[in-house]
C-alpha cells in the first residue's frame, strides 16, 4: 500500500505508518468532535479486526449505540429546554414547571427533530440562517422574540444534499457555529466566491494553487482506485466539495464521518445527533418516489429501516467484503470508506451535474479526460451515482431483498425521489419524534421558492401501497397548488395539530420567503460573493423566527407550543389558552383550493433590498440550469 505525501501532511500528527491499528486513530486527539482517522487519507485500508468481528443488523429497531447515546442526550435536552423557556415564555403558562413535573417519566418530554432540505449552496445558507437562529451560541439568540437554544434541546438534526453540507460542515467542523463558519478572519471557512471549479484562494484552507488543486483531487481518486475500489465521479465531486466545506487542509482527506461518535464531546451528548440521507437507485432504473429506497448516514452506521434493504452496517468498516450480513473468517476489516466529504458527496449526488459543465470550467486537460472519461464508461444515465462497493447487503435478506444479489450498491442524492426534506429518518416509529421542525428552501416554483412538493412526496409514500412505508406516519398535507394558493408556502404552517388517531409527529413546516433577501438562488449557482452569502443567512434567520417575532408577536411562544403539544397530549395537561391562539392560527385546517396558481413572485416583508418586490433573482448561469431544468426542478 502506497503512502503519498498528502496523506502524510494530512494526517498531521499521526505516525506516518500506512496502516494504523483503530485504537491508536482513536487516540490522536480527544478534544476534537470528529478527526482525521482514516488509515490511509482518502484511500479505503485494511486495518485489524475488533474482537466483535463487524456484521449487519437487522433494521427492526435502533442500534444499541444510539439507543444508550440517547439516554445520556435526554438529560441535555431537558436542561436546554428548561433555558430554552426561559426567555420563550407561554403566557399564564410555566413551562419549566410542567416539565419538571412530567420529567421523572422521561417518555413524557418533547422529543425534537431538525430537518434541512436539499437545493444546493441555496439550501446551504438558508438551512444555516435557520439553524444560526435555533443556536443559544448565537449572539442575541436568546433575546426575547427569538429561538436560540432549539438546536440545543434537539435530540436530530437531518440533512440531505446542500443541507448535508451544512449538517456535515458543522459536525466534521467540531459542532462548530454558523457564525464561525461565516467569519472572514483567518481560520475562515465558508468561502464560496471561488466556484469548486477555481478551488479555494491561497491562504483560506487550501496550500495549492489551482492546478495543485485539481492534481490533488485527481490523485486522491486515483489513489482509492488504484487500491481496488471502484470509484464514481461523486468521489471527485465529494473531494472538491470538501474543500469548502471541511475546515483542513486539501478538503481533509483523512476525515471520516464515522469519527463523529468517537469524540468526548458527541459521547457526551452534548449536540444533537446528526443524520444524512441518500436514496437507492436499482441498476437500470430512475428513481421512483414511491418506492425507492432511503437510507441514512448516522455517526455508527449506514444502512435503511426501508424493507428493501431492512438493515444497517457499521460505517467505521464500510468497504469490507460483507456477505450475507457478516464478514467472512478470510477478510480483513477495512476502513476509511466512509471519508466525510464522500458521504456528503453521497447525498448530494445531483451536483454531479456540475461536472457535466467540464467546458466551460477551465479544468485542466488531464482531469477533463479523466472525467470524461469515466463519464463515458458510466454513461449519461448513470452520472449521478455514488458507488458504495463491496455493496454491504450483498446476500443480506435474499428473499426480501432486491440489492441482495448486487456487488455494487448504487446510491443517488437524497432529493432524487422529491422528499427534500430529510424527514426520513425522522418518522421512524422507533425514533418517537414528536415534533419536526422542516426547513423548506427547495426551489420548485419557476422563482426557486418552494411549494410543498417535499412534504407531499412524504406524505404520499407514508400512505403507498407498495409497503415502503414500513409504519411510518406522516400527517395529512394539502397538494401544491393549495400550498401557494393558500400561502402555506410563504409562512410558518403547522401539520398534523390533532394527535388523536395517529404517532405521526406535528411538523413545523418552515418554507423559504423573501423574509428581509432574495435568497432565491438557481440550485446551479456555482459562486457566491460574501453579501450574498450573509443576505441569504440572515434571510433564514428571520423566517425561522418571523424577524425575531415582529412579524407575530406570539411567533416564538408558538414555537414553544408546538414544542410542547404531544407532551400535553401525553399527559393530558390542558392548553394553555395562548398556544390554542397559535394552532388556530398556524395549523392547516384540512382546507384546500386546487385551481392552478398565476405566477408566485413574493416581495419582501422587510423592506432592506433596494430592488425589493420582484422576487426574480437574476441568474448568471443559465445554460447550467437550462441543461438542468427539466430534471432537477426540486432539488
Ligand atoms: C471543540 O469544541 C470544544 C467545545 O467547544 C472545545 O472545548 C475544543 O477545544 C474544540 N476542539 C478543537 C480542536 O477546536
Ligand atoms: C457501538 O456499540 C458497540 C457495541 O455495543 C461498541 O462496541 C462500540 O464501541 C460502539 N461504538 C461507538 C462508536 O461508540
Ligand atoms: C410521576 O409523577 C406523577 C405525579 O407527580 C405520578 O402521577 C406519576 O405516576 C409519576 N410517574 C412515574 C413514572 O413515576
Ligand atoms: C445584540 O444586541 C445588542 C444590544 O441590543 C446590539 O448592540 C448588538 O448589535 C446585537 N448583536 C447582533 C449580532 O445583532
Ligand atoms: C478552522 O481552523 C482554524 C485553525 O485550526 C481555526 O483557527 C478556526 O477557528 C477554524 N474555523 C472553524 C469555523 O472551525
Ligand atoms: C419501483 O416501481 C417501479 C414501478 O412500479 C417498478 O418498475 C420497479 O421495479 C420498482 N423498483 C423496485 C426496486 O422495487
Ligand atoms: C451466502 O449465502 C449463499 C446462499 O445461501 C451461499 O451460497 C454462500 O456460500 C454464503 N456465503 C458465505 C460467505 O457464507
Ligand atoms: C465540450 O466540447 C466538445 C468539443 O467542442 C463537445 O463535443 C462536447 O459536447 C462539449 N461538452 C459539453 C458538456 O458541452
Ligand atoms: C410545484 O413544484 C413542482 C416541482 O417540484 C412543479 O412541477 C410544479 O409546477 C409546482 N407547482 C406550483 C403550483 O408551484
Ligand atoms: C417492515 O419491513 C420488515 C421487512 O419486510 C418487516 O419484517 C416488518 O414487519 C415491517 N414493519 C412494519 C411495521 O410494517
Ligand atoms: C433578529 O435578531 C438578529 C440577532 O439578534 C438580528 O441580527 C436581526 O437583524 C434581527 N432581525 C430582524 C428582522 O429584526
Ligand atoms: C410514561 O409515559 C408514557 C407516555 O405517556 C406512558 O405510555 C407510560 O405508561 C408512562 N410510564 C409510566 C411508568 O408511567
Amino acid at each position: 500500500m502506497k503512502t503519498t505525501a498528502t496523506a502524510l501532511a494530512l494526517a498531521g500528527f499521526l505516525s506516518g505508518a500506512a496502516s494504523i491499528p483503530n485504537d491508536a486513530a482513536r487516540e490522536v486527539s480527544p478534544v476534537q468532535r470528529s478527526f482525521p482517522n482514516a488509515p490511509d487519507a482518502y484511500t479505503p485500508a485494511d486495518v485489524d479486526c475488533p474482537a466483535n468481528r463487524p456484521e449487519i443488523r437487522l433494521g427492526s429497531s435502533l442500534s444499541q449505540n444510539e439507543t444508550s447515546w440517547l439516554e445520556t442526550r435526554r438529560e441535555k435536552t431537558q436542561s436546554a429546554l428548561r433555558d430554552f423557556f426561559g426567555h420563550v415564555t407561554i403566557r399564564d403558562f410555566d413551562a419549566a414547571a410542567y416539565l419538571d413535573r412530567v420529567s421523572n417519566n422521561s417518555s413524557d418530554l418533547p422529543n425534537i427533530g431538525i430537518a434541512v432540505s436539499g437545493g444546493g449552496y441555496r439550501a446551504l445558507m438558508n438551512g444555516a440562517g435557520a439553524i444560526k437562529a435555533f443556536d443559544s451560541r448565537t449572539e442575541n439568540s436568546t433575546s426575547e422574540g427569538q429561538l436560540g437554544g432549539l438546536l440545543q434541546s434537539s435530540t436530530y438534526l437531518s440533512g440531505l444534499s446542500g443541507g448535508g453540507w451544512l449538517v456535515g460542515s458543522i459536525y466534521i467542523n467540531n459542532f462548530t457555529t454558523i457564525s464561525s463558519l461565516q467569519t472572514t478572519e483567518d481560520g475562515d471557512v465558508w468561502q464560496f466566491q471561488n466556484s469548486i471549479f477555481e478551488g479555494p484562494d491561497e491562504g483560506g484552507i487550501q496550500l495549492f494553487d489551482s492546478v495543485g488543486y485539481y492534481r490533488d483531487i485527481y490523485d486522491q481518486v486515483q489513489h482509492k482506485e488504484d487500491a481496488n475500489y471502484e470509484t464514481s465521479i461523486t468521489d471527485y465531486w465529494g473531494r472538491a466539495l470538501s474543500y469548502q466545506l471541511v475546515n483542513a487542509s486539501n478538503g481533509g482527506p483523512s476525515f471520516t464521518w464515522s469519527s463523529i461518535a468517537l469524540s468526548n464531546e458527541f459521547q457526551d451528548a452534548n449536540m444533537p445527533l446528526p443524520i444524512l440521507v441518500a436514496d437507492g437507485r436499482f441498476p437500470g432504473e430512475l428513481v421512483i418516489s414511491s418506492n425507492a429506497t432511503v437510507y441514512e448516514f448516522n455517526p455508527w452506521e449506514f444502512g435503511s429501516f426501508d424493507p428493501t434493504i431492512y438493515g444497517f452496517a457499521p460505517l467505521e468498516y464500510l468497504g469490507s467484503r460483507f456477505e450475507n450480513g457478516s464478514l467472512p473468517e478470510d477478510e480483513s476489516c477495512v476502513r476509511g470508506f466512509d471519508n466525510a466529504g464522500f458521504v456528503m458527496g453521497t447525498s448530494s449526488s445531483l451536483f454531479n451535474q456540475f461536472f457535466l459543465q467540464l467546458n466551460d470550467t477551465g479544468l485542466p486537460d488531464f482531469l477533463t479526460e479523466s472525467i470524461s472519461g469515466l463519464l463515458g464508461e458510466i454513461g449519461e444515465d448513470n452520472n449521478d451515482i455514488a458507488v458504495y462497493s463491496p455493496n454491504p447487503f450483498f446476500g443480506w435478506l435474499p428473499e426480501l431483498s432486491p440489492y441482495a444479489n448486487e456487488r455494487n450498491l448504487d446510491v443517488v442524492d437524497g432529493g432524487e425521489d422529491l422528499q427534500n426534506i430529510p424527514l426520513h429518518p425522522l418518522i421512524q416509529p422507533a425514533r418517537h419524534v414528536d415534533v419536526i421542525f422542516a426547513v423548506d428552501s427547495s426551489a420548485d416554483t419557476e422563482h426557486n421558492w418552494p411549494n410543498g412538493t417535499a412534504l407531499v412526496a412524504t406524505y404520499e409514500r407514508s400512505i403507498s401501497s407498495t409497503g415502503m412505508s414500513n409504519g411510518t406516519e406522516f400527517p395529512a398535507v394539502p397538494d401544491v397548488n393549495s400550498f401557494v394558493n393558500l400561502g402555506l408556502n410563504s409562512r410558518p404552517t403547522f401539520f398534523g395539530c390533532d394527535s388523536s388517531n395517529t404517532s405521526a409527529p406535528l411538523i413545523v413546516y418552515l418554507p423559504n420567503n423573501p423574509y428581509s433577501y432574495f435568497s432565491n438562488f438557481s440550485t446551479f449557482t456555482p459562486s457566491y460573493s460574501e453579501e450574498e452569502r450573509d443576505g441569504a443567512i440572515q434571510n433564514g434567520y428571520d423566517v425561522v423566527t418571523m424577524g425575531n417575532s415582529t412579524g407575530d408577536s406570539n411567533w416564538s411562544a408558538c414555537v414553544g407550543c408546538a414544542i410542547l403539544s404531544r407532551s400535553f397530549d401525553r399527559t393530558n395537561q390542558q392548553v394553555p389558552a395562548i398556544c390554542t391562539q397559535c394552532f388556530d392560527r398556524y395549523c392547516w385546517d384540512g382546507s384546500t383550493n386546487t385551481s392552478a396558481p398565476g405566477e408566485y413572485a413574493p416581495t419582501t416583508i422587510v423592506d432592506t433590498q433596494e430592488d425589493a418586490g420582484s422576487g426574480v433573482f437574476p441568474t448568471v448561469f443559465s445554460t447550467v440550469v437550462a441543461v438542468s431544468v427539466a430534471i432537477f426542478t426540486t432539488v
